[in-house]
C-alpha cells in the first residue's frame, strides 16, 4: 500500500472533490450534489489563489482517498479575530473504505509539518496553533479523531473550540474569537445560512426548501453563502450553518428533531399570516 500526501493545486483540485462525495450512486448523481461540488470547487480556487495552501490530498497508489482543508484563521471572513497565527481546519475526510490504516494521521502529520515552517501568511511568518470546530454533527466523526489526536478543548466559540498548539510555550492558549450566539432578528422569510466548503450544501439547503414549502409554499426563502455573506452572519452572532426562519435561528441537530423544527417554524408562520 503506498500512499502519498500532496498539496492542493489548480490541477488537481478535481481530486480533493473527488474525495468526498456519498458512497450511494443515487445521492452521487443527485444535481443539487453535483451543484454543490461546483460550489466546493469554486470556494477551494478562490481560497487557494487568495492564500495558496488550502488543502491537501492523501492518494493511495494514485487514487485520491483523503483530504484535509485548511486556512489561516484571520481570512475566514465571518470569524472576527485580532489573532494572525491560527491554522483553521474545516475539515479532514478519508473514504470509508481506506479508514484505520493511518491515511488521516498522515494528512494531519504532513499539515503540521507544513505549519511549522515559516510561512508569510502568519504573523512574524509564524502559525503558532491550529483550530477547528468542537461542534458535534450528526454522522460526522473528526472532533473525536482531532481530540484522539491531541487536540484540546478551550472555552469560547464552539466553531474554533478545539486547538493544537504547534509549540509548547507552557501558557494556556486562547483564541479572541466571540462566542457563537445566534440572535433572534425582526425579519420575515427564510436565510439559509450555508457554508461552501462541504458539497453537501446546495443538497441540504435543497432539502430544507422543499421541507418548508411542503408547509408553507408561499414564505420567501434565500441561501445565504456565510462566506459572502459574513458580514450578515457576524451580526447574527452565527459562525457555523444556521437556517432563520421568520428571524429565529434553527442550529444543526438530530436531523428526525431538525426537520420537524423547519417544519413547525416555517408553519407557525403560516398560521400567523392566516390570523391577520
Ligand atoms: C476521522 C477520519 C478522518 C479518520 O481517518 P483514518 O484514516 O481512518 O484515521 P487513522 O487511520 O489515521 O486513525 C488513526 C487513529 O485514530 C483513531 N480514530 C479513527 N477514527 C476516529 C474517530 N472518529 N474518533 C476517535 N478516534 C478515531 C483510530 O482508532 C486510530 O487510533 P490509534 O492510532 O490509537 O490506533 C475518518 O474516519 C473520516 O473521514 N471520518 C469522517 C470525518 C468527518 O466527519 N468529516 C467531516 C464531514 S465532511
Amino acid at each position: 500500500m503506498k500512499i502519498k500526501v500532496v498539496s492542493l493545486s489548480e490541477e488537481n483540485v478535481n481530486d480533493a472533490l473527488l474525495v468526498c462525495p456519498p458512497t450511494s450512486s443515487k445521492l452521487r448523481s443527485d444535481i443539487n450534489i453535483k451543484k454543490g461540488l461546483e460550489i466546493r470547487k469554486r470556494w477551494l480556487l478562490n481560497l487557494y489563489r487568495k492564500v495558496g495552501l488550502c488543502a491537501k490530498i492523501a492518494y493511495l497508489d494514485n487514487t485520491p482517498v483523503g483530504m484535509i482543508q485548511y486556512s489561516p484563521l484571520h481570512v475566514i471572513p465571518y470569524f472576527k479575530t485580532r489573532r494572525k497565527d491560527v491554522l483553521y481546519i474545516h475539515c479532514i475526510y478519508v473514504k470509508r473504505k481506506v479508514r484505520n490504516r493511518g491515511i488521516g494521521s498522515l494528512l494531519l502529520k504532513s499539515l503540521i509539518s507544513e505549519m511549522k515552517k515559516p510561512n508569510r501568511l502568519f504573523e512574524r511568518a509564524q502559525c503558532r496553533v491550529l483550530s477547528t470546530t468542537a461542534r458535534e454533527r450528526y454522522g460526522f466523526t473528526q472532533v473525536s479523531y482531532f481530540k484522539n489526536k491531541g487536540f484540546s478543548e478551550i472555552e469560547g466559540n464552539i466553531d474554533a473550540r478545539l486547538i493544537y498548539p504547534l509549540s509548547r510555550t507552557g501558557r494556556k492558549e486562547k483564541l479572541d474569537v466571540p462566542s457563537s450566539e445566534p440572535l433572534h432578528i425582526n425579519e420575515r422569510g427564510v436565510k439559509i445560512f450555508f457554508n461552501p466548503s462541504c458539497h453537501m450544501c446546495k443538497y441540504m439547503n435543497e432539502n430544507i426548501k422543499v421541507n418548508i414549502r411542503e408547509v408553507n409554499p408561499t414564505i420567501e426563502i434565500k441561501e445565504c453563502n456565510l462566506w459572502t455573506r459574513s458580514k450578515e452572519a457576524i451580526r447574527r452572532g452565527i459562525t457555523s450553518v444556521a437556517t432563520y426562519i421568520n428571524g429565529k435561528p434553527i442550529l444543526p441537530m438530530k436531523p428526525s428533531e431538525f426537520w420537524k423544527t423547519i417544519r413547525r417554524y416555517a408553519c407557525s408562520n403560516k398560521r400567523r399570516q392566516i390570523e391577520l
